[in-house]
């Protein structure tokens, strides 16, 4: 795939901030539905774990173009992730980094707003809640404590940056021990010895061992689920960046190395990296736009020989993805097409949602991916 050049990066985020710009009075004050419907989004209330990739959006289309109604719609937002975290709303789950991070880290980057930062702190308190000692993890879902839900999922790995991210504001070193206590867990039992993931992965309530990987919106226990493999690569790099561990720099690299190997050609995996394009099983270009930002934070952390090698892969999977995965403008339209949320498959336990349309983080990953290759970017991470 052709990688893509410094001139189509500039023109691929002219197009995703006008995408933004165009859709704005659509949402004003609430917030994407996780994927769209035919490929318009419906809005929706501040209420699923993926409401932060809009205002993320919003506040990247600022720093593209610096133009002020971004920047009163993320503050206007900012608002409304106060009130999710104060008042309790849909937060007893660990993905309070995919929520804080894109709209309340951002905002008080960009703005300084005071009630970003609390909002975001508070929900780092909320993460710390959902440790469980026994363990050592971050507990993904459902009651606390729960054996029918006594597990971390490979996706908390992007939750720990709001964690570091906390223990830098306040200087509480409990957020950094608690990310760490999760990630030694995480990389211990998630990584296959090939270095392909398991989503989910559960512990004995009792006595803190590991029990077993299961699947929940991949094809089976055993298969590669594309996002959780893309969320393991960008989130090992994370981990790396907060920790300089080296079982996270080498799970990075596994991770990437085997995600390399079930790629088709045009670098964008099915949904499942079980299948190829011949099976006709849809993409998830979700998938491709999260490698690309791993790819991107690795290539400025390590520099050098490997870091222009995965700064050339990012631009040959955001090439592909720029010039036949963009969605056409239109008011509540994504930018990119041809993500899976999740399909439902005879062996794993989700709903079927979002198949072949347009995704709220991917849309949101593809415009990070572009704003870094633009350069000069502080990471929301
Ligand atoms: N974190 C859930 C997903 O990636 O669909």
């Amino acid at each position: 795939m052709h990688p893509i050049t410094d001139t189509e990066v500039r023109s691929a985020l002219d197009r995703a901030a006008e995408q933004v710009r165009r859709s704005l009075p659509l949402y004003a004050g609430r917030c994407q539905n996780h994927s769209s419907v035919d490929g318009v989004y419906p809005p929706c209330e501040n209420v699923q774990w993926t409401c932060g990739f809009w205002p993320g959006e919003i506040w990247l289309a600022y720093e593209h173009t610096g133009e002020r109604c971004f920047r009163e719609a993320g503050l206007d937002l900012v608002e409304s992730f106060d009130r999710r975290i104060r008042e309790g709303i849909e937060v007893d789950h660990h993905d309070m980094g995919f929520l804080y991070t894109p709209s309340c880290a951002a905002a008080y980057q960009l703005t300084g707003s005071e009630s970003a930062r609390s909002a975001a702190i508070l929900a780092a308190d909320q993460l710390l809640r959902r440790f469980q000692p026994k363990g050592e993890f971050l507990q993904a879902w459902g009651a606390m404590g729960a054996p029918e839900n006594y597990r971390f999922i490979i996706d908390c790995l992007l939750n720990l940056p709001l964690l570091y991210w906390a223990g830098g504001e306040t200087g509480d070193g409990r957020y950094a021990e608690i990310a760490q206590r999760h990630t030694a867990t995480c990389l211990n039992y998630s990584f296959r010895p090939d270095g392909s993931t398991y989503h989910t992965f559960f512990m004995d309530p009792k006595t803190g061992a590991p029990v077993r990987g299961e699947t929940c919106q991949g094809y089976r226990s055993d298969s590669f689920w594309a996002r959780g493999q893309a969320w393991a690569v960008y989130g090992s790099i994370l981990s790396w960046r907060y920790t300089r561990a080296s079982a996270a720099l080498d799970a990075f690299r596994r991770a990437l190395d085997f995600y390399l190997t079930r790629l088709p050609e045009d670098l964008v995996p099915c949904w499942d990296m079980l299948f190829q394009p011949e099976s006709g099983e849809p993409r998830d270009s979700s998938s491709a736009a999260i490698v690309a930002c791993g790819l991107l934070e690795a290539a400025e952390l390590l520099g050098g020989e490997e870091g222009a090698r995965f700064a050339l892969l990012a631009r040959r999977m955001v090439g592909s993805l720029a010039a036949d995965y963009a969605a056409p403008l239109r008011e509540g339209g994504g930018l990119l097409l041809h993500g899976t949320y999740s399909k439902k498959s005879p062996y794993n336990t989700c709903t079927q949602e979002g198949v072949d349309e347009c995704t709220s983080w991917g849309d949101y990953f593809y415009l990070e991916a572009l704003t870094r290759l633009a350069g000069g970017w502080k990471p929301y991470w």
